[in-house]
């Protein structure tokens, strides 16, 4: 009996699939938005889970890193909704990008006041909403009176997108998974800031790109903190795999490994699967181990 190779299926979370099907659309439209830095878009990609979200984000952020972009990246989760989290999150991943920028010698030759200058602007500010954070016990929810996180913010990634322009990277890219899980909160713009922020550098033709990623709800939660939101984004909806791209999702990995499905498999797996990525990777990594032939068959299917 012949030993195969382990299984190349994926069945995960986030987890590169062996073949990446039927994304080459989605792929190619924003490989162009990433060649136009002065001409900045945002990135919206919604879909249910297991339909290849963050498969997909991440390979736009390799794009966006192959083309000279600075990717900051996150995972949000529940406890990032809180304004102040989020206002948290946000101004980390600013400083997380100007660490990045100061290690540019280009930078340090050519531009080391402004690096200075920004290095100080968003250190006070990170600072400032630090001490808020410390202060919520006593119950002062707010940060001081003349603190708005969008003007914040848009102070920020106006430092962040001039230092990009003098430096050698394009811009930057913040990439954001698990987005729905934020809302605005009344009273306190969380949401509405970072957009508003994100459209002022924008409309200045600075290099910032938002791509964010999320469940369905993200929409929703989008277009209710700022109406012009759905003019912002150019939204990716992602589904099942179709034909026949749904079919190489299955076959190929296999065939790489000297290994192939009969037909009538392939037709069962369709079939069941309805092309929905996860259960393809769970059934080729079923099948894969449990059977033994060089040609996967309907009997090896009937024994799952
Ligand atoms: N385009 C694709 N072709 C084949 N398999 C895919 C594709 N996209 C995702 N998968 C697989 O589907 C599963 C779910 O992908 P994931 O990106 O975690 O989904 P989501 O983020 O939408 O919940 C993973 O096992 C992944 O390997
Ligand atoms: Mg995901």
């Amino acid at each position: 009996m012949q030993n195969w190779p382990p299984s190349p299926y994926r069945p995960g979370n986030g987890i590169d699939p062996p073949y990446l099907g039927d994304r080459e659309e989605q792929i190619e439209a924003v490989r162009a938005f990433l060649k136009d830095a002065r001409n900045p878009r945002n990135v919206l990609i919604t879909g249910l889970r297991g339909v290849g979200k963050t498969v997909l984000l991440n390979h736009l952020q390799g794009e966006a890193e192959g083309l000279g972009w600075l990717v900051v990246d996150r995972e949000f989760s529940e406890p990032d909704a809180d304004p102040l989290a989020f206002a948290n999150a946000l101004l980390t991943d600013v400083n997380r990008a100007l660490r990045r920028l100061s290690l540019s010698t280009r930078l340090k030759d050519r531009a080391a006041n402004l690096l200075q200058a920004a290095i100080d602007v968003v250190g006070a500010l990170t600072v400032s909403y630090g001490e808020f954070k410390v202060s919520v016990d006593t119950k002062r929810r707010r940060p001081g009176p003349h603190r708005r996180l969008d003007d914040d913010l848009k102070e920020a990634f106006t430092h962040i997108g001039e230092l990009c322009r003098k430096s050698e990277y394009r811009g930057m890219v913040l990439r954001y998974d698990e987005f729905h899980v934020i809302r605005e909160h009344p009273g306190s713009p969380t949401l509405s800031a970072l957009l508003s922020a994100t459209s002022a550098v924008q409309q200045h033709g600075l290099p910032l790109m938002l791509m964010l990623c999320g469940l369905p709800p993200v929409v929703d939660n989008l277009a209710r903190s700022k109406s012009y939101s759905e003019r912002m984004f150019t939204t990716l909806v992602l589904g099942n795999l179709r034909p026949p791209e749904d079919r190489a999702a299955l076959v190929d990995p296999a065939t790489r490994l000297g290994r192939r499905f009969a037909d009538e498999v392939v037709d069962a797996v369709m079939i069941d699967s309805g092309g929905y990525p996860f259960f393809i990777q769970v059934y080729g990594d079923a099948l894969w181990n449990g059977s033994h032939g060089e040609t996967i068959q309907i009997a090896d299917v009937r024994r799952l």
